[in-house]
């Protein structure tokens, strides 16, 4: 079976205000750093002879995973290429916190195999950085890429946020004019959302950080098309641009429903219509496979519905766009329904053709509402 790995490292130096990922501060012995490295070479390997798996791209996330040494990695790059068939062509992307790596320990990645970076930079003002516990400033995320570059890194990606507590208009012009001198090859532009139970919502409701201004963001969500493409970026994916051939293959992989091994705490699967998901916390995924007990913990059977939902919000998220002829001949219920909902659709939300249908910029900003609508529709018929 062809499938995406994900790899997840649960640690970070130190816990960013707005981030409820699974990731925890990094332990400060490193055996319990290492017993968790251990713990996901040996679900690679546990997961490896299961079946026969091709790998055609690698996701190491978290957390940050350039927190672990290069020669840990190459130690993993070496599990996984004993464990599944690897394909040499394979996109292998590492996660990357600029605070973290510098052209040395860059070079022995890119030496050992990986050949994809995503930077989470979030912004170019050290000021919002500072507000939203970074552990780096611009200066930094600047010599990070260039110190990428250095080491042979051709495949860059930048996260950026925008809506930070106090960040204006101008700070984000400012933060794409900077994106348009490092010419990353791929960038991710996420609106921040402010998730139950992080520092930042705890900000919010004591008064101390004002809520993000919800105009303002669609203000600055419109910046985006306008600067990027003369520069040669394509909106691939609803936050997600890149110049020609670079879009993330292992991202497509998901939001193209087809399917995926998630390996570490907290890593979700996709295979034959099973969802499966591990350990969340680190300690005791790692205790589970210490002592030679699964670390999966949910097996879900995703029916009709749950498929049907998947392949339509991950196909809509993307610039491909959903082929209702193809979704037409796999579930004959759905036409009638679906065509009354296109038709009653306000105007400029999505555009046709053929038999594909596809968001258009508007659409793609106001996609949440698109979609429940849409799904609304369509599960009342199946
Ligand atoms: C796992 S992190 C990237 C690597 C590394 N941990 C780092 O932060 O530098 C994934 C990305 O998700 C985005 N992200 C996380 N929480 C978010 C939130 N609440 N709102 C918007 N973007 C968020 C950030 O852009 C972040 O870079
Ligand atoms: S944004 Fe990245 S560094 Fe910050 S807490 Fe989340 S995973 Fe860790």
């Amino acid at each position: 079976m062809v499938v995406g790995l994900y790899l997840h490292f649960a640690y970070c130096r130190t816990r960013c205000t707005y981030c409820d990922f699974n990731a925890y501060s990094e332990p400060d012995a490193v055996d319990e750093q290492r017993a968790y490295f251990e713990a996901l070479l040996e679900d690679v390997r546990r997961t490896g002879a299961e079946r026969a798996y091709t790998v055609r791209t690698l996701f190491c996330g978290g957390g940050t995973p350039s927190l672990i040494p290069a020669t840990w990695m190459g130690e993993l790059l070496e599990v996984c290429r004993t464990s599944f068939q690897l394909d040499p062509q394979a996109e292998i992307t590492l996660e990357a916190n600029p605070g973290t790596v510098d052209q040395s320990s860059l070079a022995a990645l890119r030496q050992r195999g990986f050949n994809r970076l995503s930077l989470g930079v979030q912004s170019f003002q050290d000021e919002l950085l500072e507000r939203i516990g970074r552990i780096h400033d611009a200066q930094q995320a600047g010599q990070a890429l260039d110190a990428a570059r250095a080491a042979g890194f051709e495949n860059v990606s930048l996260d950026l946020i925008y809506g930070l507590p106090g960040q204006s208009l101008a700070d984000f012009q400012a933060d794409l004019k900077r994106v348009g001198e490092l010419r990353p090859e791929h960038l991710s532009a996420y609106a921040l959302t402010v998730e139950p139970n992080t520092r930042l919502e705890a900000q919010i409701r004591l008064g101390e950080i004002a809520p993000p201004d919800p105009d303002l963001q669609a203000d600055m969500a419109d910046q985006l098309a306008p600067f990027l493409r003369p520069l040669g970026y394509r909106r691939y994916e609803i936050s997600n641009w890149a110049q020609s051939g670079r879009a993330c293959r292992h991202n497509l992989i998901y939001w193209r429903n087809r399917p995926y091994l998630g390996l570490g705490c907290g890593a979700t699967s996709y295979t034959d219509g099973w969802r499966t998901r591990r350990i969340l916390h680190p300690r005791y995924y790692a205790a589970a496979l210490a002592q030679g007990r699964t670390p999966v913990i949910e097996h879900e059977r995703l029916g009709l519905e749950g498929t049907l939902k998947d392949i339509i919000t991950l196909a809509l998220r993307t610039r491909r766009g959903l082929d209702l002829a193809r979704l037409y001949r796999r579930y004959p219920v759905l036409p009638d329904r679906v065509e009354g909902f296109l038709d009653g659709l306000p105007r400029g939300l999505v555009r046709r053709q053929g038999s594909r249908i596809r968001l258009t910029g508007r659409g793609r900003n106001l996609a949440n509402v698109v979609f429940v609508e849409l799904l609304d529709t369509l599960l009342t018929s199946v």
